[in-house]
């Protein structure tokens, strides 16, 4: 199912996964894609987009081993074929900014709010 993109690109309460560091880190990711589409060649927006990637999804992940998440297995193959596309871009587009925003919004609809109720403060 393919859900609504934000424009402007910012995070809205129909994305709450009822976990507050969880929501800042999505609300922050908007913020970095966001930050990437206004500014394309920057090699530090990327990075910095990037970094909190993995660090967020490490987070989310190990959250799934602490709660025992039943659905841990699914849902960290979906974040390491993110990885493994996003390790494929080499240059920002149209494109790539169009899937980064898709993923991110598909994501957390289609995938991380089924956590809620097992990783909810
Ligand atoms: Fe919020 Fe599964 O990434």
């Amino acid at each position: 199912m393919a859900f609504a993109i934000p424009s402007p690109f910012v995070w809205d309460q129909s994305f709450d996964v009822k976990n507050k560091a969880l929501n800042a880190e999505h609300v922050r990711l908007f913020q970095l894609i966001d930050a990437l589409d206004k500014n394309r060649d920057s090699a530090a927006a990327l990075k910095e987009l990037l970094d909190l990637v993995v660090a967020h999804f490490k987070h989310e992940e190990n959250l799934f081993n602490e709660k025992h998440y039943s659905d841990a297995v699914a849902h960290k193959a979906t974040h390491d074929k993110l990885l493994t596309d996003v390790a494929a871009v080499k240059s920002i587009g149209d494109g790539e900014i169009a899937f980064l925003k898709n993923w991110l919004v598909n994501h957390i609809k289609g995938s991380d709010q089924k956590y809620s109720d097992a990783l909810h403060d």
